[in-house]
């Protein structure tokens, strides 16, 4: 039996690929390569000396979908595949929800019908909108302010339907917050389409003089420094928050919702000053206008993953700054 990774040479599913083939699961890759690289295959198999078979087929195509499920004997679904931009998706809204709405609801009817039961799916913490507090804990209001959000806040209640009306599905929804890093080997990592909009792709930018300075969007608001605070996590850490969540979804039906974050909020300075002391270069930057459409600060309490996934994330804000400057190194 094999798992499939949706969006596998993506820069999530990557390392969740890597993490999987050292747990010795046997895993069907399928992508589009709208925003990942074949290239990425052979690193896989440099870090894991193993290639995982990859099928170059869009969730759009249901007939590709079919195939890979007759040729396969799927037990198990990691659905990564999406378009992620939340700043993207406020000028092309129909690109997103027919790619990732469209996308899930043909992977979903395939995996029914091919009595395939067991999905993990990306979902984020945007579903949270502008949190009423922080820490935020799974149980929060849900309300969305972009439709890439929106997607996401969707697809978790075409998932919690999927189960009302078949009990033998097991689901399980993981809510990343801020994904950064890379594997330590500097093989894989994110590879931004086009400018970045996140912060550490752009650090690491000014830091190999692609771009002269950091553009910080505000310092007024009601953080510690004034600038925006978020729960950085590393990507391999959130990685083997999959295996875990795998191990929940095999052994209990239901739908099953997690936040993946460390539960500490660091502000866009001390990202700076980190990645500035870990890896001896200056940043250049600059305070301008508040980003349209951000919150001040975002956390997560992680508590419950702890107590029911046995996952607590290990790497620190030190090694997600270093590890994403040694992918940039490696990548020259
Ligand atoms: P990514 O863009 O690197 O990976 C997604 C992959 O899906 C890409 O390789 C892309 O080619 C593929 N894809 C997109 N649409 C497809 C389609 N219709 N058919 C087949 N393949 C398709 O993104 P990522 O950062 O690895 O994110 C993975 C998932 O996690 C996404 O669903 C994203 O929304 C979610 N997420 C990401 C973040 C983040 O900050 N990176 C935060 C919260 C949630
Ligand atoms: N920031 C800057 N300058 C930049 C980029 C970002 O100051 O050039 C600041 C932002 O204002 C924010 C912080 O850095 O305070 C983090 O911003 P990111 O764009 O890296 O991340 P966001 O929290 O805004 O959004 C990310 C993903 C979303 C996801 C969300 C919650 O981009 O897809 O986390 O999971 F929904």
């Amino acid at each position: 039996m094999s798992v499939l990774v949706t969006g596998g040479t993506g820069y999530i599913g990557s390392h969740t690929v890597v993490e999987l083939i050292n747990k010795g699961e046997d895993v069907v890759i399928l992508d589009n390569l709208s925003n990942s690289t074949i290239e990425v295959l052979d690193k896989i198999k440099q870090i894991t000396g193993v290639l995982p078979k990859f099928y170059k087929v869009d969730l759009l195509d249901i007939n590709s979908l079919e195939d890979i499920f007759t040729q396969n004997s799927i037990e198990l679904v990691i659905h990564f595949a999406g378009l992620k931009s939340l700043t993207e998706s406020i000028g092309i809204p129909l690109e997103y929800y027919n790619n990732n709405i469209t996308g899930t609801l043909n992977l979903l009817k395939t995996m029914k019908k091919h009595n395939c039961k067991k999905i993990i799916f990306s979902s984020s913490a945007s579903v949270y909108g502008l949190p009423k507090a922080v820490p935020i804990t799974e149980n929060f209001d849900l309300h969305t302010t972009n439709p890439y959000a929106t997607t996401k806040l969707m697809i978790e209640q075409i998932l919690n339907d999927l189960y009302i009306s078949d009990n033998e599905f097991s689901i399980c929804i993981l809510r990343y917050f801020n994904p950064i890093g890379a594997h330590e080997s500097g093989l894989i990592g994110e590879i931004p389409n086009g400018k970045p909009n996140n912060l550490l792709p752009y650090i690491v930018r000014v830091a190999n003089g692609q771009y002269d300075c950091l553009n910080v969007f505000g310092n007024d608001y009601k953080t510690k420094d004034g600038t925006g605070v978020r729960d950085y996590i590393h990507v391999v850490d959130l990685a083997i928050g999959h295996i875990k969540a795998m191990d929940k979804v095999r052994n209990d039906i239901g739908v099953h919702i997690y936040n993946l974050g460390t539960g500490k909020g660091y502000s866009v300075l001390d990202v700076i000053n980190t990645f500035e002391k870990v890896n001896n270069i200056k940043i250049k930057y600059k305070f301008v206008q508040r980003r349209p459409g951000d919150i001040g600060e975002c956390y997560a309490n992680a508590n419950k993953a702890k107590e029911e996934l046995n996952w607590e994330a290990k790497r620190d804000l030190e090694q997600m700054c270093k590890d994403s400057w040694n992918f940039i190194l490696k990548s020259k």
